[in-house]
């Protein structure tokens, strides 16, 4: 694998999450691979889940993981090519990324999108610069439009809970994911994520409900059926994938923010008992109520505690 920067960097989902699994049953059956070798984890935004996990995979491997919080300490960064930089930005990618690139062995990078262009935050014009020029692999800690790590731990997630295989036979799982209320304006990224990781494993029959308005980019949905009857999409539901997100169409917007749309244990009855999976952290009684987070149908500790066995089996297949 040269970079991890979407579901198509994997050749096949399966083994990838086999090779997770493995590491949750003995963490450390191959704890001298990455000796010798540097990770670096530079954050141009918060975060806690991603920066941990990925800290403690290195670490499992006997990889150096150093983290350079770059969007408060480092000096601001210029991507735009041929950019007169007489503004706010002090350096250049063109001249950080190859001093990352020879400091490191391999790079992870977190950079949210600006949500007020749509097109400049669907270019992903951030990360494709760090692997333009710091010639080593590159791994998304979640860029503008994508999540990966966290969507193979949710894919991991939904392998170890195969309690559909155990009530329905070999049926494949109906997996729903459903739009939530927030505050404030999210990015799409665990949306488009979560659907093209979906998509590209394919063992599911996947549905995404969410308000009038609320449509994500086609080419992460694909062929996934698309409903704004959020009762009708629950119905039979194995997992419940809640996230919010803002507008694509009229980027970066919130419009409809009905508290109607919160999950709550009275939706939950219309589901195949289901399991409630949120990538964290979340906005409570808001996004998600007490009682489904509190409840025995939630996963989403599980699911967190996973991003370690999906980030070391991503580090594993990049020393290769
Ligand atoms: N889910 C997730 O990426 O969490 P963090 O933002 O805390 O890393």
């Amino acid at each position: 694998m040269k970079n991890f920067i979407s579901a198509y960097d994997v050749n096949d989902i399966n083994a990838l999450v086999k090779k997770a699994l493995d590491f949750k049953k003995d963490p450390l059956k191959s704890k001298n691979s990455g000796t010798n070798k540097r990770l670096g984890l530079l954050f141009l935004n918060p975060s806690m889940r991603t920066r941990l996990s990925t800290q403690i995979a290195a670490q499992n491997l006997g990889m150096e993981a150093i983290v350079f919080n770059i969007g408060n300490e480092g000096w601001a960064l210029e991507f735009e090519e041929e950019a007169i930089m007489s503004g706010t930005t002090i350096e250049h990618i063109k001249d950080a990324a190859p001093v990352l690139g020879k400091y490191f062995d391999v790079l992870g990078i977190r950079t949210f999108p600006s949500l007020k262009n749509r097109e400049d935050d669907y270019s992903e014009l951030y990360i494709k610069q760090f692997i333009k020029y710091a010639g080593i692999p590159i791994i998304s800690l979640e860029s503008a439009t994508l999540h990966p790590l966290q969507s193979l731990t949710d894919i991991i997630t939904i392998q170890e809970c195969r309690n559909w295989q155990l009530t329905t036979g070999n049926r494949k799982p109906k997996i729903v994911l459903t739009w939530a209320p927030h505050v404030k304006p999210l990015p799409q990224c665990v949306a488009n994520s979560f659907s093209q990781w979906i998509n590209a494993w394919g063992e599911a029959d996947f549905v995404i409900t969410h308000p009038e308005e609320y449509e994500l980019d086609e080419q992460f949905t694909k062929d996934a059926i698309i409903t704004t009857n959020q009762d009708e999409a629950l119905e039979n539901a194995d997992f419940v994938y809640v996230k919010n997100w803002s507008t694509y169409n009229d980027y970066g917007k919130i419009y409809c923010n009905d508290p109607e749309w919160m999950l709550t244990n009275e939706k939950l009855q219309r589901t195949h008992n289901a399991k409630i999976m949120h990538c964290l952290p979340v906005r409570r009684n808001i996004e998600l109520s007490d009682e489904i987070l509190d409840g025995r149908n939630s996963i989403v500790t599980q699911q967190a505690s996973n991003r370690v066995w999906a980030a070391q089996a991503v580090l594993s297949e990049m020393l290769k």
